[in-house]
């Protein structure tokens, strides 16, 4: 019998600062046969998050740290090579928490199956109709409630989960405007988006007084997915009773001994009875199907538009990650494994 090899990068030290080779290299190891109740996975896409560089820090957090010399954690979609399952059989898709790897070996529970036939990219299943879709959608609507009218801030507007949120709060007949790095993504955003303003953080200078220029009538939902000094610049700009959805704080994630926001303005909470309310999607497992139903009902009737950059190669897994922290990837950030 020939005896399959997996690849896999794996969490040798934890990053002090953005992740290095040295950090995270490789090993190829044998790959086992499954035990009763797993399946072998042979990966197809590996999703990017910016939140796997949290895992890698032993911080607290909402799920373990990856353990020192576990492959480093992510979601993948994989085709099952080998099964000891009556779930699932060879040739059949799934979807589960894996690894930087080519092959992941699970307990089938865990995997959810897909379905090749409906003709949608599968890579999808990461982005607008898997995590990042759910979590524009459940912390845009559950956690900032906007209503018609009203003014909505995105940070990281032209990324995977901010791009979403946007599209998300102009159907709920909110004002949106969209905080990006550069003019490509600002026009991207402006021109085909419908995003209603749009501002070059790299380059509009003062942060507040930039907000306040493209929201005239305040800010009534911050979706915060950067923190920091834009977190703080946006708390300036709050309306009475404005809500701040904070999804992610990207801008803090590289820095050793990150300081977290300043807090000059948090008093704003107080002088405008604002809500502040941190979310993680799985918060709303349950109520992923609907979600999903959502967001496949408005991808298919053109509601939604979607970017995603697919990179091609395990080896390239570690340069393409660092894309998320400069800024360099545009949209939702896949690396693929072809068959
Ligand atoms: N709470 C949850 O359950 C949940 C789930 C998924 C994601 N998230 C969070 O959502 C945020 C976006 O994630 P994503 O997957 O959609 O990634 P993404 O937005 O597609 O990519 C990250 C983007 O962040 C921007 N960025 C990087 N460093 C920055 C900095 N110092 N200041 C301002 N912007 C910076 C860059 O865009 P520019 O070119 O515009 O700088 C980059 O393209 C992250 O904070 C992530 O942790 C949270």
């Amino acid at each position: 019998m020939t005896t399959i090899t997996n690849r896999q990068y794996y969490l040798a030290a934890r990053p002090n600062g953005a992740p290095t080779p040295a950090d995270v290299p490789y090993r190829d190891v044998p790959v086992d046969e499954p035990a009763e109740g797993e399946v072998v996975l042979r990966n197809l896409y590996i999703s990017l998050d910016p939140a796997i560089r949290g895992w890698m820090g032993d911080d607290p957090n909402y799920i373990e740290p990856i353990a020192l010399g576990d492959a480093v954690r992510a979601s993948v979609i994989g085709r099952v090579v080998k099964s000891a399952s009556e779930e699932f059989a060879p040739g059949d898709v799934a979807m589960v928490m894996g690894g930087w790897e080519q092959y992941t070996t699970v307990p089938a529970a865990m995997c959810s199956k897909l379905d090749e036939s409906a003709g949608i990219p599968l890579s999808y299943f990461l982005g607008v109709l898997g995590p990042t879709g759910l979590t524009a959608y459940f912390g845009l609507l559950e956690v900032g409630k906007p209503k018609a009218g009203e003014t909505v801030l995105v940070s990281a507007a032209a990324g995977a989960v901010g791009s979403i949120v946007g599209q998300i709060a102009k159907m709920q007949g909110a004002r949106v405007v969209g905080m990006a790095g550069s003019d490509d993504k600002c026009q991207w955003l402006k021109d085909e988006l419908g995003f209603d303003e749009v501002i070059n953080y790299r380059s509009c200078g003062d942060y507040a007084a930039a907000i306040s220029k493209a929201c005239p009538d305040g800010v009534d939902v911050y979706f915060d997915n950067v923190g920091g000094d834009i977190l703080d610049a946006a708390l300036a700009c709050l309306n009475k009773f404005a809500r701040v959805a904070v999804c992610g704080w990207i801008s803090t994630y590289n820095i050793a001994d990150a300081p977290g926001p300043s807090a000059k303005n948090l008093w704003q909470l107080v002088a405008n009875s604002v809500t502040i309310q941190g979310f993680v999607v799985i918060d709303y497992m349950e109520r992923f199907p609907e979600g999903v139903g959502q967001l496949v009902e408005w991808l298919m009737a053109g509601k939604l538009q979607f970017r995603e950059e697919v990179v091609e190669g395990l080896d390239n897994i570690l340069p393409t990650f660092l894309k998320l922290f400069d800024g360099s990837n545009s949209g939702k950030l896949v690396i693929s494994l072809p068959e």
